[in-house]
């Protein structure tokens, strides 16, 4: 293989980047992200990276969710409070039913770059180029708006920072309400046929959450206990690129804990591949139902030669109705090339539809159904499930269908905020978990 560098992914083909107006104007904006402070700390990669390595092993179990697209707009202290809210109690509901650590890592604190299928986004006749998320242009629909622009990779850099600044505050901080029932939000569980197993669940996950304060001796608010990673699509090289900093074991991505590379972007020769293949994070990569045998394990030759522990994530996402005929020749790939990997199921991105109004949507009984045969597969073919992947918010949103209070087509226009991807909303997360812990506890 030819030597890498941060940059050698420039003489490969790199699909789904911008192009800007003025080199100069970018390589000002380059210069300067290179020149700031990293946001995480190899430290902290590789401690992750350690935990995954457990998860592969079937030793602890990663859940990761968050935006498909966050926005500038939503750098608040309330919506942040919120996501990690949801993904503090969904793990807590998943350690206590599958008595197993629980590995969090945000879609955040990074997660503004999209790949779009469409170049163009069509309105009454006018054609502009799509909006490619807020690193990038921006969402408005005007000529102007949709014109990439250097100075946003700064922002981008500044809001993560100021994300990630305030996660790592409320995470010290503690989250002190987690053990009042009423910080748990269960009104929807009425609306189910498991209302009773949902809310005698939370109450026991509230229940240890005293005890434990009652053993240490102090308030939640002081048990550091919670870790949170960080994640998002490496999608835009120039950006990820300049924040790829020389460790003491070598290059690391230290814009966050766990880049992944993305459906579109996976081809082996290309440039996202080169890129991934020298840093030293933990990565994933999602696969659909185009990849094929000889395909993974290509990539499995380029990103994982070592079989380190840990270095590789499989984040399959096929859809419900395509599972059952896509993954098992895939997890006998792998098995063939003797490597260890991490599988994770994303059962949103193989299940979005639209409703008759065009609304782009999902619904929960179809990513419930493609989780529920991921477990399955995994385990009739002597391999397993470590991980899920979730497009959620801790919003009240109605952008996907389903749930105990099954929200239906009419229900979508309500709240309905995503410039992407249609999320979970906080109901529907927190009852996804308790789906999950139950379907982990009869494994
Ligand atoms: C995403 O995770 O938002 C995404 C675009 O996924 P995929 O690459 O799997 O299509
Ligand atoms: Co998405």
């Amino acid at each position: 293989m030819t030597p890498w560098s941060p940059g050698s992914w420039r003489s490969k083909p790199a699909a789904h980047q911008p192009s800007y107006a003025s080199e100069a104007d970018l390589k000002r904006a380059v210069e300067q992200l290179a020149s700031l402070p990293p946001l995480v700390t190899p430290w902290e990669v590789e401690l992750l990276k350690g935990q995954l390595a457990e998860a592969a092993q079937g030793k602890r179990f990663l859940l990761q969710g968050g935006d498909c697209a966050e926005q500038f707009d939503d750098c608040t202290a309330d919506t942040i409070t919120n996501k990690l809210k949801i993904l503090l109690q969904m793990s807590l509901i998943l350690v206590h039913g599958s008595n197993q650590p629980v590995i969090r890592v945000g879609r955040f604190a990074g997660q503004y770059a999209k790949p779009r299928s469409a170049e163009f986004e069509t309105r009454d006749a006018t054609a502009l180029p799509s909006y490619r998320g807020d690193l990038v242009n921006r969402k408005g629909f005007t000529a102007a708006d949709r014109v990439p622009d250097p100075q946003l990779l700064l922002r981008a850099y500044e809001r993560s920072a100021l994300t990630l600044n305030f996660i790592r505050a409320l995470v010290k901080g503690g989250f002190a309400d987690l053990h009042h029932p009423e910080y748990w939000d269960l009104d929807f569980a009425s609306h189910s046929p498991l209302a009773d197993e949902y809310h005698a669940r939370a109450q026991r996950v509230v229940e240890s959450l005293q005890f434990m304060e009652n053993i240490v001796g102090a308030g939640s608010g002081e048990v550091h206990w919670v870790d949170f990673f960080t994640s998002h699509e490496g999608l835009h090289l120039t950006y990820e690129e300049a924040q790829t900093r020389s460790g003491p074991l070598g290059w690391y991505n230290l814009s966050t804990h766990f880049p992944w590379i993305g459906m579109r972007t996976a081809a082996p020769d290309a440039a996202h591949v080169d890129y991934f293949r020298g840093i030293r994070n933990p990565i994933g990569v999602k696969i659909g139902p185009d990849m094929t045998p000889p395909v993974l394990a290509e990539l499995l030759e380029r990103l994982h030669p070592n079989d380190e522990p840990g270095r590789l994530t499989l984040i399959h996402r096929f859809g419900h109705t395509r599972i059952g005929e896509c993954l098992p020749a895939l997890i006998a790939a792998v098995r063939s090339t003797g490597k260890t990997v991490l599988w994770c199921c994303d059962p949103m991105h193989g299940n979005t539809r639209y409703t008759g109004d065009g609304i782009k949507t999902r619904h929960f009984d179809e990513i419930l159904g493609e989780l529920e045969q991921a477990f399955a597969i995994h385990q009739a073919h002597g391999s397993h499930l470590g991980g899920v992947h979730f497009e959620l918010t801790g919003e009240d949103v109605t952008e996907c269908l389903g749930g105990a209070r099954n929200l239906n087509d009419s229900d979508l226009k309500r709240d309905y905020r995503s410039e992407v991807d249609p999320r979970l909303n906080y109901e529907q997360s927190l009852e996804m978990s308790l789906l999950i812990a139950r379907m982990k506890r009869r494994q």
